[in-house]
């Protein structure tokens, strides 16, 4: 009889009851067996800079969470990219954006991506595509993370289309030529961007 075995017990004390997978030569067994095994979580990472979230990135959270058990938010530490946020303020402002939802966590992360997602005992990395525009870029990045580990899949999700022309560099500019943000961003991420631009540290191309 070959059963697939559960390697990775994330939630302990929570069962389900399986059929177990029989195999050719187990044919003559009228009993097809039930079995109880470990349930495991199914965990996706979504990797991002996060300078700020933006709702278009909360919709791709919450879709996320419709196929996953738990969706790991991974906020990119890059010395190398000039970000308006620290890596702290954008942990800090997803954490507080889903702090009633345990089934949403953040770390930062650095060094590479595959790596984070190992050590989380994950496989799937979800990422938002919004427009063509993102495939080039996209279809590099989860090519390159296959190469270097295959068993990591990349599942691509659309956002809604209220959010189809959004990122986080274009709230940056609006927000800094006095637009309104308001319903791209949430609320924290509004109150955190009047506060920068209040200590003159807001301006085009941050
Ligand atoms: O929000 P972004 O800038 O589109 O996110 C890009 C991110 C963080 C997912 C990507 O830059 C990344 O995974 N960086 C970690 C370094 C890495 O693993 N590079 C190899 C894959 S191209």
């Amino acid at each position: 009889m070959g059963f697939l075995e559960p390697t990775k017990i994330c939630k302990p004390g929570v069962f389900l009851l399986t059929k177990a997978v029989i195999s050719d030569k187990d044919m003559g067994n009228l009993v097809e067996p039930e079995r109880i095994v470990p349930w495991m979580e199914k965990i996706a990472v979504y990797p991002g800079f996060f300078d700020p979230i933006t709702n278009g990135h909360v919709d791709i959270i919450l879709r996320g969470l419709r196929l996953f058990d738990k969706i790991l938010v991974a906020v990119l530490k890059n010395p190398k990219k000039e970000a308006l946020f620290s890596t702290k303020d954008r942990v800090a402002m997803i954490q507080e954006i889903f702090i009633r939802q345990p089934d949403i966590e953040v770390k930062a992360f650095d060094g590479l991506l595959v790596e984070f997602v190992r050590r989380h005992k994950a496989k799937i990395v979800i990422r938002g595509l919004r427009a063509v525009s993102d495939f080039e870029y996209e279809l590099q990045m989860a090519l390159m993370n296959r190469q270097l580990d295959p068993e990591i899949e990349t599942l691509y999700m659309m956002p809604s289309v209220h959010y189809s022309f959004l990122n986080s560099g274009v709230v940056k500019e609006v927000f800094s030529l006095g637009g309104s943000v308001t319903g791209l961003v949430p609320e924290i991420v509004e109150k955190k961007l009047r506060e920068k631009l209040k200590q003159g540290r807001l301006s085009v191309g941050k």
